[in-house]
């Protein structure tokens, strides 16, 4: 059966209702970020919500892109339990992508689309406070100092809220303060997920390269539509969950104890995923609840 353009446009209309003039957090992943149409298309369902009357937020990665640049400095790519080890270079490096490249690309898009985009990351306002991480202990390894990489001490919500509220769309680069001024790298979904919570959103989005969350990891039907919190512990322990799919799953979990009512994570090859989840009846990649 062939559904009708005004049935689509009048099935959005109680999710229009429900999400009016609440926060999302949206987060996208570097490795969903290569694909230019992909990207577009992402922009375009954010402006597309800001202009029913919801507020977005965005919160951008760069790995991939990160590792280019590495690469082009004759630097490797290290990654310990799905984060970046980060020496001083590595710092500079990810800081001029993050924020030199891709924060400004993001903005410059939504401007195409007719929003209104402004770049930020942690030392604007100090609006994000993080304290580096304490050396990562893994199963079989010793503990290992992952340099200059954080964890989100404090998302101090002001700066974000006068924005939204004034109809901006916050774009975040996942570069953070600490207390002596410096600057330190944190994983993108553990920051989305920290401003989701302090801006008491109403979902939050992983927007990555996968499905979602997959049972078996080679396995793309096997993605799990729903899982509760307390599961987490389990999927990770039993090996479903690895690299970067842990600090996302993590993030999702803090986001829903936190007070937030759903967090989900989609395919962000899929075109126009967003708008699919959100305004109409059907449900895509994996979605997390409380219990
Ligand atoms: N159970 C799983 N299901 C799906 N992906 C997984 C799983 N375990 C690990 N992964 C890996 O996690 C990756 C997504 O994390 P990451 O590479 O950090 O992407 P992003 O740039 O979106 O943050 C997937 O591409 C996949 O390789
Ligand atoms: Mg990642």
């Amino acid at each position: 059966m062939t559904v009708k353009r005004e049935q689509v446009l009048i099935e959005a209309l109680p999710f229009i209702r429900e999400f009016y003039d609440s926060i999302m957090v949206f987060k996208i992943g570097g490795s969903t970020m290569s694909d230019r149409t992909v990207l577009e298309d992402f922009v375009q369902d954010v402006v597309l919500l800001r202009y029913i009357g919801i507020h977005p937020i965005i919160v951008h990665g760069g790995g991939p892109e990160i590792s280019r640049a590495m690469e082009k400095f004759g630097k490797k790519a290290e990654f310990v339990g799905g984060l970046r080890v980060t020496d001083r270079e590595t710092l500079g490096i990810a800081r001029m992508v993050l924020l030199g490249s891709i924060n400004a690309e993001l903005v410059n898009l939504i401007g195409k689309y007719g929003g209104k985009g402004i770049g930020l990351s942690g030392q604007d306002g100090m609006f994000l406070k993080a304290r580096k991480k304490a050396p990562l202990k893994m199963e079989g390894m010793q503990p290992v100092d992952l340099g200059f990489v954080g964890d989100v001490d404090r998302v101090d919500p002001e700066i974000l809220m006068i924005m939204a509220g004034k109809g901006y769309i916050p774009v975040i680069s996942p570069i953070a303060a600490d207390d002596e001024g410096n600057n330190l790298n944190v994983n993108a979904d553990t920051v989305a997920g920290a401003v989701a919570v302090a801006m008491r959103a109403k979902k939050f989005f992983s927007i990555t390269d996968v499905e979602g969350v997959r049972l078996k990891p080679d396995d793309p039907s096997s993605v799990i539509s729903e899982f509760r919190a307390s599961d987490f512990d389990r999927l990770v322990a039993e090996g479903v969950i690895s690299g970067g799919m842990i600090p996302k799953v993590e993030a999702c979990v803090r986001v829903v104890r936190g007070g937030v009512e759903k967090a989900h994570i989609i395919d962000g090859r899929k075109h126009h995923a967003i708008l699919l989840e959100l305004l109409t009846q059907e449900g895509v990649g994996t979605m997390i609840s409380r219990s």
